[in-house]
């Protein structure tokens, strides 16, 4: 993918509406590094800030984002997708810096119905302008356990 400007942070930002997902990130205490940003009771941090957790129901999902912002880092993110009709559903993560010419990296699978697969989509943005669209068929399905899907961004690459 194309290189990023790197006058902006990221703000990593997850937004997740996927039934009994489980989301696990590696820090002493998650309350100290994430914030809950929607989601009301569906998005929560248990186990001694071990572990986050998000949900969705037939009101709406939930997400969390970081309070700091990164430049250059990689993030590894545990899914497990929702099985069967997940038609309607979006399971997201982002980084995203702010303003008008924002850069941003997206990590989005749009749920399908049933015996259809989960379509992975990416996308770059850098200084407001996307046009970098790819998609992926993936050769396993993300809806039996969990995976790793992770993004590394450093001052060369986006992969
Ligand atoms: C659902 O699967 C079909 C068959 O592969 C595909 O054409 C369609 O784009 C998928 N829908 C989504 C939202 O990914």
């Amino acid at each position: 993918m194309a290189p990023l400007s790197s006058s902006n942070s990221f703000l990593l930002v997850l937004s997740i509406v996927v039934i009994g997902s489980f989301i696990v990130v590696s820090a002493s205490d998650l309350n100290q590094d994430f914030q809950i940003t929607w989601g009301d009771g569906r998005a929560k941090i248990v186990n001694n800030g071990e572990l986050l957790t998000l949900s969705l129901d037939k009101a709406s999902g939930s997400g969390f984002q970081s309070k700091n912002e990164y430049l250059f880092g990689q993030i590894d993110m545990q899914l497990k997708l929702v099985p069967g009709n997940s038609a309607g559903t979006v399971t997201a993560y982002y980084l995203s810096s702010k303003g008008s010419t924002w850069d941003e990296i997206d990590f989005e699978f749009l749920g399908n119905l049933s015996g259809d697969p989960y379509i992975l989509h990416t996308n770059v943005f850098s200084q407001g302008k996307g046009n970098r669209e790819q998609q992926f068929y993936l050769w396993f399905d993300p809806t039996a356990d969990f995976h790793t899907y992770s993004i590394l961004w450093n001052p060369q690459h986006i992969v």
